[in-house]
């Protein structure tokens, strides 16, 4: 089956938005995001597509929401998160795509998190206010295959690091409930 990734960029405080829209400039990411979802089909929530404002050239997009009325030219729309991942896994498979992105924001993302099979973040090292933060993960479930770290950039805000998870054990995997959420970086 066609792994579903998360692919997200996350602030050292969980924060990945405010206001409905992004917080940061971060041209690098901007390239890590294109190459990500290049050619595959991407899941995202009505108000992230909203911040973006048009389908993004070369990708299928995918926009879950509970609105019937809604439609946009040259976007598929969708009214359920379980038909959200039946079209965009038809869509990768009949493109031949390895993966099925998952872009946010942070309603989708945690609906979406006991499905992933990757998270592929950008954790922006920052710590700003906002109001749209990604769900806490378990580090019983995810194990670290990637670092790589970067300084800020002439056209970054922040500086910031790549990092890819990759699913060890399924969804609710714990030996005792946790006390407290896990963050790859506490
Ligand atoms: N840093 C990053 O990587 C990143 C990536 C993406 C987004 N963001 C940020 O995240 C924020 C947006 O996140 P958000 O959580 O507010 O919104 P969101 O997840 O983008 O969209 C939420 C909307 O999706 C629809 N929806 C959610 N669950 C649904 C379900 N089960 N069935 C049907 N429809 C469903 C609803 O649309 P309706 O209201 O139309 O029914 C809901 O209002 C913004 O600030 C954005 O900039 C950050």
């Amino acid at each position: 089956m066609i792994p579903l990734v998360l692919v997200a960029a996350v602030a050292d405080n969980g924060v990945i938005g405010d206001d409905d829209r992004l917080i940061w400039r971060l041209k690098t990411d901007m390239k890590r995001f294109r190459a990500l979802t290049m050619g595959r089909p991407m899941i995202m929530g009505r108000k992230t597509f909203a911040s973006i404002g048009k389908p993004l050239p070369g990708r299928e997009t995918i926009v879950v929401t509970r609105d019937r009325g809604f439609a946009v030219e040259g976007v598929h729309v969708v009214h359920d998160i379980p038909a959200a991942v039946a079209l965009g896994r038809a869509l990768a498979e009949k493109a031949g795509c390895d993966t099925l992105p998952v872009v946010g924001g942070a309603e989708i993302y945690r609906q979406l998190l006991p499905e992933a099979e990757a998270l592929l973040l950008t954790l922006v090292h920052a710590s700003p206010p906002g109001d749209a933060v990604f769900p806490p993960w378990s580090v019983e479930e995810f194990k670290e295959t990637a670092r790589e770290e970067h300084p800020a950039g002439p056209e970054d805000e922040h500086a910031f690091t790549f990092v890819d998870l990759q699913r060890i054990r399924t969804a609710g995997y714990a030996s005792a409930p946790l006390t407290k959420p896990d963050r790859m970086t506490n």
